[in-house]
């Protein structure tokens, strides 16, 4: 299984950013691991026009669920993929909170997402009052069970570990906490998909940054990182990069 730095720019970047990309293509034209970026959606075409031929893979950050009509606002998964995407990120604990999207929902985008032929980049994780109380693998066993379609394959889908209490905060789950998830993780997936979850990317993410990135990808059964802040600058990406290349 080859590991995944993936890089989710939220609402953030003009044209002027994609210098960024240039810089992280020029240092890092071939590392050991994948990259992926998601930018805003305006921004995904002329990503993928300069990733195009590189290590860089170029996705979006939410699908409709439906292939095309009356949704005014919204922005297909065909329409990801012929702006040059490979990837989707779904279920993102924003999206989940701004927009209630609900498990079900999570999971009719996934499977759109699947037949235009893009990897699901599912995302789960606690809120801190879930943890508190103790209910955090139960709450990620409702989320995987009902966000991710059954028939997928360790190529269509990553699921993303992000507890909330840990996006954007600067805080981060102890390594003993994050290991504990990502191996009951891997351990429903394989109850939920079957022997396809053995080689199905189970991404970190929250407050990834260079100065952690080495440790949390020590953790068995992490395959790389979901990286929202620090994805902005190539700089900090491409040492998150190189820390996964050299885990
Ligand atoms: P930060 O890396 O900024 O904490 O964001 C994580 C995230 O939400 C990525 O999807």
């Amino acid at each position: 299984m080859k590991k995944l730095a993936a890089g989710n720019w939220k609402m953030n970047g003009t044209r002027a950013a994609v210098a960024e990309v240039q810089a992280l293509l020029a240092a890092h034209p071939a590392p050991a691991c994948e990259m992926l970026l998601c930018p805003p959606a305006t921004l995904l075409a002329e990503m993928a026009g300069l990733a195009a031929g590189s290590a860089l893979a170029v996705g979006g950050q939410d699908c409709h669920a439906n292939a095309a009509g009356a949704h005014t606002g919204d922005i297909s998964a065909a329409m990801l993929a012929d702006a040059g995407a490979s990837h989707v990120i779904l279920g993102h604990s924003e999206r989940r909170a701004d927009h209630g999207e609900t498990d079900a929902l999570v999971l009719a985008k996934a499977r759109a997402a699947i037949a235009a032929g893009l990897v699901a980049v599912v995302c789960l994780g606690e809120t801190e009052a879930q943890r508190d109380a103790g209910e955090t693998l139960a709450v990620i066993a409702a989320q995987l069970d009902g966000s991710v379609p059954k028939d997928a394959t360790a190529g269509q889908l990553v699921i993303a570990y992000e507890p909330v209490w840990a996006i954007g905060t600067g805080r981060t789950p102890t390594i003993a906490q994050i290991a504990e998830v990502h191996s009951f993780l891997r351990a429903r997936l394989s109850a939920h998909i079957g022997a396809e979850a053995a080689n199905t990317r189970l991404l970190y993410g929250g407050s990834v940054k260079p100065s952690n990135a080495a440790e949390i990808f020590a953790v068995p059964h992490v395959d790389g990182a979901l990286v929202g802040g620090a994805s902005l600058k190539a700089v900090d990406f491409g040492a998150i990069v190189a820390a996964l290349a050299a885990a």
